[in-house]
């Protein structure tokens, strides 16, 4: 199943530093190039020496995408299910959304939790996993952001999970048995519409966990791009930011690929295109939140990540830099990511070089210039998409630092492909982000 290189934090390190011993022991790890001003990212092929892992791909979720699309959930939930309608703070009340849910569900057994926080919260989920088991639920129906599909996601697999539900994200255990969910969408973003992965917090303990399965694939996900009209700039912004940087983890590597690196950058350029009309525009144009909508999705619902070694640093940090201010995802992104490419551009020098000629056109200088421009430009579009980029622009300072290195160091936790990205290395990041 498509699941089996994200299992959980620790599971994924090991398995990493597993696979980067195997990969030395067969002499195929790619020796280090030597830093050259005439590195040309045209023969990008002529440089590969890790091929494309082995890999086994699985993605059941039906989408249906388009204006009008929500009507059709009535022939996608079972006549006879009951359904628990999961949603947030009251922006589908708010834009009409719930009407129409409503409307398609009119004669469907219906019970509704509202309420789910962004960045759902451990203790809210648990409320719904209560009222599941009382109300034998049989189909959970997520309507929001990735917010509420993650928390729906955990609210399936916990009302299924014998013992403490906590063990869910702690245990590291794939989930293979969750309550069937659908979704419809009103936030571009996370593409948990269309993977099997999911991020909850637990606010009392001051942490933020990832857990992932193949029961965590939604059945189906609605996608009507007229659903994200009345997304605020500041969500939009968020959103194209963790878009950009999900396909940036799965790309920015070590390694390249000749499909999958043309797929990663085409889905980059598309968000560079989009991004000064989704920001700037008054009201948002039908093929403009369409291709955004479907650019998001593709961003990680696995299928760039075929084959491919993948980093995940920067959400990792991010994660922990919510957990402990607050900050929302896309926010801690735009900081981190800018100092993840600059302390590790040793190791990802090809990739930085390949994406600066690509998608910004960085052509002429020597290594070091071309890397230096291409972090700029991309620190450059995170500004232009209205995000601040330091932690002194949210206040937070050296304590913070102290903190994330702190809980990384505890468990000797090196993230990162191949586990190349030391607690030291974290350290140096976050530091040069200040
Ligand atoms: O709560 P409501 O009132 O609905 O308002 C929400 C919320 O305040 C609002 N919103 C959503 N759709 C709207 C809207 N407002 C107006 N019009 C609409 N159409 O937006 C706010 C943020 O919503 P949220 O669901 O939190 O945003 P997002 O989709 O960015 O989700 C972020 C969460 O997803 C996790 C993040 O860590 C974070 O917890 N991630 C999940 C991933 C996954 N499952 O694969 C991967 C990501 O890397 C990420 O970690
Ligand atoms: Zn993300």
């Amino acid at each position: 199943m498509a699941d089996n290189y994200l299992e959980n934090q620790y599971a994924q390190y090991a398995a990493r530093k597993a696979a980067f011993e195997r990969e030395k022991q067969l002499g195929k790890h790619r020796a280090k190039k030597t830093a050259s001003s005439s590195v040309s990212t045209s023969k990008a092929h002529q440089s590969i020496e890790v091929p494309l892992n082995n890999f086994a791909f699985h993605n059941p979720v039906q989408l249906y995408f388009g204006e009008g699309e929500i009507a059709k959930i009535n022939t996608l939930i079972p006549a006879d299910a009951k359904v628990l309608l999961t949603y947030g703070g009251g922006s589908i009340k708010r834009n009409g959304i719930y009407d129409q849910v409503m409307a398609a569900l009119s004669g469907f057994k219906i019970i509704e939790f509202g309420g789910i926080e962004a960045n759902p919260d451990y203790d809210t989920l648990i409320q719904a996993v209560t009222i599941c088991k009382q109300e034998e639920v049989d189909f959970i129906l997520a309507v929001g952001g990735g917010s509420i599909i993650d928390g729906s996601k955990f609210i399936a697999t916990a009302v299924m999970h014998d013992g403490d539900p906590w063990e869910i994200v702690t245990s590291g255990q794939s989930i293979r048995k969750a309550l069937p969910i659908g979704t419809v969408l009103t936030l571009p973003a996370t593409s948990s519409e269309m993977n099997e992965r999911a991020v909850i917090s637990r606010r009392a303990m001051k942490v933020k966990l990832a857990f992932y399965g193949p029961a965590l694939f939604p059945q189906f996900s609605v996608l009507d791009p007229t659903a994200i009209y009345s997304l605020p700039k500041k969500q939009i912004s968020n959103g194209l930011v963790d878009v950009f940087i999900h396909v940036a983890e799965q790309y920015m590597t070590t390694t390249e690929y000749m499909v999958t690196d043309r797929m990663a950058e085409g889905i980059i350029q598309t968000l560079v295109e989009l991004a000064p009309c989704l920001m700037t525009s008054e009201q948002m144009d039908y093929n403009v939140a369409a291709n955004y909508m479907l650019t998001a999705t593709l961003g990680l619902n696995n299928w760039i990540a075929m084959g491919a070694t993948q980093d995940w640093a920067s959400h990792k940090i991010g994660h922990e830099l919510t957990a402990l201010t607050g900050l929302d995802h896309g926010e801690t992104l735009a900081i981190i990511y800018p100092g993840t490419m600059d302390v590790m551009r040793r190791e990802k020098q090809e990739k930085i070089l390949q994406y600066g000629e690509r998608i910004w056109g960085i052509t002429s200088g020597d290594v070091d210039t071309r890397i230096d421009m291409a972090i700029a430009k991309t620190e450059t579009f995170f500004v232009q998409t209205g995000k601040k980029v330091r932690l002194a622009d949210y206040g937070i300072g050296q304590d913070i630092i102290d903190k994330i290195v702190g809980r990384f160091e505890e468990k000797d936790m090196h993230l990162g492909e191949h586990g190349i990205v030391t607690p030291t290395h974290i350290r140096k990041i976050l530091e040069s982000r200040l």
